[in-house]
């Protein structure tokens, strides 16, 4: 499997998207890094961070959607909601029989196959649309602003402008 600096190569320029990205690379690397007698805390506080991703992260994602007509939304949003059942399933393990070091390896597997499966290829791919349409409308902002409308000329002659000249 290729390694990957997952932050630089995934990034798409967009800061919301970006900074969720960086999160989630945050706690997947905390997890290959922690010793044993923190497994407890560390799993516990990977599932509360997931619970709040899948809410927000989500949500970040599916307005982009809405906002930028993407035509993969329902293929992408299923995803999503495996991910949550996934996640679900998760929670219960824990919540039954606690962490281990083959709860934590289940953990690390579970999110770098999301990484592979569905960031570097959906959240990608809508990631690039969001920045090319923000992109897009940045320039027509931009030549709005530099090209001012013209105003019509009155051209009409009237004794008050006559005398004038
Ligand atoms: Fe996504």
């Amino acid at each position: 499997m290729p390694q990957l600096d997952w932050t630089r190569d995934l990034a798409v320029g967009v800061h919301d998207l970006d900074y969720q990205l960086e999160e989630l690379v945050d706690r997947i690397t905390l997890l290959h890094e922690v010793q044993y007698d923190l497994y407890e805390d560390v799993t516990r506080k990977t599932l509360l961070f997931l619970d709040e991703y899948v809410t927000r992260h989500f949500h970040t994602e599916e307005a982009y959607m809405r906002k930028y007509d993407y035509p993969q939304t329902e293929l992408h949003m299923g995803e999503h909601a495996d991910f949550k059942e996934n996640l679900n399933r998760l929670k219960l393990d824990f919540a039954r029989r606690g962490t281990s070091p083959m709860y934590v390896d289940l953990l690390k597997n579970n999110l770098t196959k999301w990484l592979y499966n569905h960031i570097a290829k959906r959240d990608l791919e809508l990631g690039r649309l969001v920045k090319a349409a923000i992109d897009k409308s940045a320039v027509h902002r931009r030549e709005e602003l530099s090209t001012p409308a013209l105003q019509p000329i009155d051209l009409t002659i009237t004794e008050r402008n006559v005398n004038s000249y």
